[in-house]
C-alpha cells in the first residue's frame, strides 16, 4: 500500500445509504471520462456519509481525486472516509501464478474495506482497475475470474462496485464473446463516451454496438496498413522487375554482339592462320609435284599438316571441349589452363583434388566459367600469376580462379552483387549458368586482385566417374 494511502478513523454515525448497491461496469475512451465515472460513482455515497475504496492504477489517482473534489467532495471527507490505493501492487497481492487467488483477494480487498471503517456499518462504493490492468496484459480468463469474485465480495460486503475497462481494449472481432461475458457478470452497463444517456437493456446494447463498432474499426486501420504495405511491397517489386527487365534486353543484345564478334574472331582466325597454311601447302604442294623425289618438300607438306590438325583442334576445343564428355571437367581444365598461359604469356597454377567427380549437367559450365574467368584476367586484370583450382566437399564442387591484377572498381561491383546489373555478358554469364544449377558464385575483388568463386552442387546419384588415367 502506497504512503498516499489515506485510511482515516470514522467516529461520526454512518448515513443511511439511499444508494443503489450494484455492480456496474463503465466503458471508457479517454482517463479524462473514467476519472468522471469513478468520482460520479463514489461521491454521491461519500455525501451521503459513507466511504469510498478507489483501486485504480497510479496515473490515474489525482485525475480521480481532482473530479470528486469537483463534485463538492471537501479535502477532510476524502481524508476521513476514502481509501485510494494502487491497483496494480492490490493485484500482485493476490494473484497466484496467471489467476487470481479467491482467499488471498477476499483477506487482500476485506484488510483494504476495513481501513474506510464505515464499510462497517454503511454501503462502501469501491472502484476497482485489475479487472482491465489484468484484461491489457492479455490474462483475460483471469480477468473474468476477477470479476466474479468481486461480484461474490460485493454481495457479501454490501458494496456499490464499479469496474472499467477501456473500449479500445475490445477492438478485436474474437473480443466479442468475452466482452459479453464481462457484461453478462454486471448488474448494469454503462456505455462509452458519445452515447446518449440511458441505461437497462439499451445501455447494454449501446456498449455492444461500441465494441462492434471498435473492432470495424480496428479491422479497417490493420486493413489499411495491409494494403499500404502491399502497395509498397508492388512498387519495389516493379521497380526490381523493371531493373531487371532493362539488365535483360542490354544482355541479350550484348549477347548477340558477342556473338557476331566470335563469328568474326573464328573467321579471322580460319582466314590467317589455317587459311595461310593452306595456300603455303598448295605452293609446297605444286613444288613437290614437279620434283616427287624431293624428300624435303614432303617433310615440309608433314610439318604444316601437323600445324593444321594443331590448329584445327585447337579452334574446335575452345568451341567446345570434346574431352569433356569422355575425360571430364579436370582433363579439359588442365589442358585449358596450359594452352591460355602458352598464348598469353601469364602463368598459370592448376591444382585439382584427386579423383574430384563434378556431376554430368556441371562439367560444361564450370568450364565455360574456367574460360570467361581467365579470358577477363587476359583482357581486365593486367595480371602476372593466376591460381586455378578445383575441391570437392560432400555435396558440392567448388571452383576459384584467382588472380593478382588491378582488380574490379568497388561500385560497379557492389552494383552487380545488389541488382546483377552493371556486368557485361562474362561475369552475368557466370552467375546465371552456375544459379541455373542451383550453385553460388561470388566475386572478390580489390586492390590484390580477383577471386571468381563458384559452387556446383552435387546429387547423390548423378555423379560422373572420372577414371584417374584419363587426363
Ligand atoms: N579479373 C578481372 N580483373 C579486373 N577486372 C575485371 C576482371 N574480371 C572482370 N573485370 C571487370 O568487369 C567487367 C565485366 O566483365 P565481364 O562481365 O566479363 O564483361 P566483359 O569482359 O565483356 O567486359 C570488365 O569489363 C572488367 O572491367
Ligand atoms: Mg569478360
Amino acid at each position: 500500500m502506497s504512503a498516499a494511502d489515506v485510511a482515516q478513523p470514522f467516529h461520526s454515525p454512518p448515513a443511511a445509504a439511499t444508494l443503489q448497491l450494484q455492480h456496474r461496469v463503465k466503458f471508457y475512451r479517454s482517463d479524462a471520462a473514467l476519472a468522471r465515472s469513478v468520482a460520479e460513482h463514489v461521491a454521491p455515497l461519500l455525501q451521503a456519509g459513507g466511504s469510498a475504496l478507489i483501486l485504480a492504477t497510479v496515473a490515474h489517482h489525482q485525475p480521480i481525486l481532482s473530479e470528486i473534489c469537483g463534485l463538492g467532495i471537501g479535502p477532510g471527507t476524502l481524508q476521513e472516509r476514502c481509501v485510494i490505493a494502487d491497483a496494480a501492487a492490490t493485484l500482485s497481492s493476490f494473484m497466484y501464478g496467471e489467476r487470481p487467488d479467491p482467499v488471498r483477494f477476499a483477506s487482500s480487498i476485506t484488510e483494504l474495506l476495513d481501513r474506510t471503517r464505515a464499510a462497517k456499518q454503511t454501503p462502501v462504493a469501491a472502484f476497482g482497475e485489475m479487472v482491465s490492468i489484468l484484461w491489457s496484459q492479455g490474462k483475460r480468463e483471469a480477468a473474468v475470474q476477477l470479476e466474479q469474485l468481486w461480484g461474490e465480495l460485493q454481495r457479501e460486503r454490501s458494496l456499490s462496485l464499479l469496474c472499467a475497462y477501456p473500449m479500445q481494449a475490445f477492438s478485436r472481432d474474437e473480443d466479442h464473446e468475452l466482452f459479453s461475458r464481462i457484461c453478462s457478470q454486471h448488474s448494469a452497463v454503462m456505455p462509452a463516451e458519445g452515447a446518449f444517456s440511458c441505461d437497462g437493456e439499451t445501455a447494454r446494447e449501446i456498449a455492444r454496438l461500441q465494441q462492434h463498432a471498435e473492432a470495424l474499426a480496428c479491422e479497417v486501420e490493420a486493413r489499411k496498413t495491409a494494403e499500404e504495405k502491399l502497395r509498397r511491397a508492388h512498387a519495389e517489386l516493379e521497380t526490381i522487375v523493371e531493373q531487371r527487365t532493362k539488365a535483360l534486353r542490354s544482355l541479350s543484345l550484348q549477347v548477340l554482339k558477342l556473338q557476331d564478334l566470335e563469328r568474326r574472331r573464328i573467321a579471322r582466325e580460319l582466314h590467317d592462320s589455317l587459311g595461310q597454311e593452306f595456300v603455303g601447302l598448295r605452293v609446297i604442294l605444286n613444288l613437290a609435284r614437279r620434283a616427287p623425289r624431293d624428300a624435303q618438300l614432303w617433310d615440309d607438306c608433314d610439318q604444316v599438316l601437323e600445324r593444321c590438325i594443331t590448329e584445327v583442334r585447337t579452334l574446335s576445343y575452345l568451341l567446345h571441349p570434346p574431352m569433356i564428355e569422355e575425360a571430364g571437367f579436370v582433363a579439359a581444365a588442365s589442358w585449358y589452363v596450359e594452352d591460355f598461359s602458352r598464348r598469353s604469356g601469364i602463368k598459370v597454377s592448376f591444382q585439382a583434388g584427386e579423383n574430384v567427380k563434378v556431376p554430368d549437367g556441371a562439367q560444361l559450365v564450370l568450364f565455360r566459367v574456367l574460360q570467361e574467368s581467365l579470358m577477363n584476367v587476359y583482357r581486365h586484370a593486367h595480371a602476372s600469376r593466376v591460381r586455378v583450382e578445383v575441391w570437392e566437399e560432400p555435396d558440392r564442387v567448388n571452383l576459384e580462379v584467382a588472380d593478382n591484377g588491378c582488380g574490379i572498381p568497388r561500385e560497379r561491383l557492389a552494383r552487380f552483387n545488389r541488382d546483377g546489373t552493371g556486368m557485361g555478358v562474362g561475369l552475368t554469364g557466370i552467375r546465371e549458368r552456375v544459379r541455373d544449377l542451383g550453385g553460388t558464385s561470388e566475386i572478390i575483388s580489390g586492390r590484390r586482385g580477383t577471386t571468381v568463386r563458384v559452387a556446383v552442387p552435387v546429387p547423390k546419384d548423378s555423379i560422373h566417374d572420372v577414371p584417374p588415367e584419363a587426363s
